[in-house]
């Protein structure tokens, strides 16, 4: 499973980037405002700083702007993924672009059909929020498997990206359920190598290794 930073902040991309497990990034507009910094001094630096694909997301909500803003994202480099939302303006904005040969994240995804939707308008992916989906009692992870089903039984080319991770239990199922990518927030990330009996054993070990004879 690949593995995404959800972050539009460069010191948490450099970061996640230095522990070497690191397939790309997706951004969104909330994210970009978290910074304070402008979207396009973001954008630059995470394009260049990041060699796996980077997600930007338009913020027009018709099909033309949607479009227009696409071809200007595109810009920022080769790696350049377009978050679309999937609305109907999106979907047929999916379409054009990804006939053009620029490939789509369709996001906001929230139930199997959108995501069947969008794979039939051409994305390259499609993200369902699992924990947005958890916040309302809807199992987030069940409609990733129904998702992850339907893309094979039509065998789909668009790869499933698990998005609004809160904790890595989403993680261990998406990789169970073989999901393709998970896009995973800085503090998530974290808690993925995290395990208490990892840093007492190693204390252990270290302690142990002072009572070794040298010579
Ligand atoms: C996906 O690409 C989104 O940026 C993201 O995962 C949203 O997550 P949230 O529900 O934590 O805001």
């Amino acid at each position: 499973m690949k593995l995404f930073i959800d972050s539009a902040d460069v010191n948490e991309i450099r970061e996640a980037q230095e522990m070497g497990v690191l397939d790309g990034v997706t951004t969104n507009p909330s994210l970009v405002a978290k910074t304070g910094r402008s979207f396009d001094e973001c954008a630059r630096e995470i394009v260049e700083m990041v060699d796996g694909p980077v997600s930007l997301e338009v913020v027009a909500t018709d099909c033309d702007g949607m479009v227009r803003e696409a071809e200007q994202l595109v810009n920022y480099g080769p790696n350049v993924v377009v978050k679309i939302p999937l609305i109907r303006d999106g979907l047929k904005a999916t379409k054009t672009l990804s006939e053009r040969g620029i490939k789509v994240n369709n996001t906001l995804c929230f139930s199997p059909m959108q995501a069947l939707l969008s794979a039939k308008a051409g994305s390259s992916y499609i993200s369902p929020f699992v924990g947005r989906l958890d916040d309302i009692s809807h199992d987030g992870m069940e409609v990733v498997a129904q998702i992850i089903e339907i893309y094979a039984n039509y065998v789909f080319e668009t790869e499933v990206l698990v998005a609004s991770v809160r904790n890595p239990l989403h993680l261990v199922a998406a990789a169970t359920m073989g999901a393709d990518v998970a896009t995973v927030p800085f503090n998530v990330i974290g808690r993925l190598l995290k395990h208490p009996l990892t840093e007492i054993g190693l204390k252990r070990f270290l302690d142990d290794w002072k009572n070794v004879p040298e010579g």
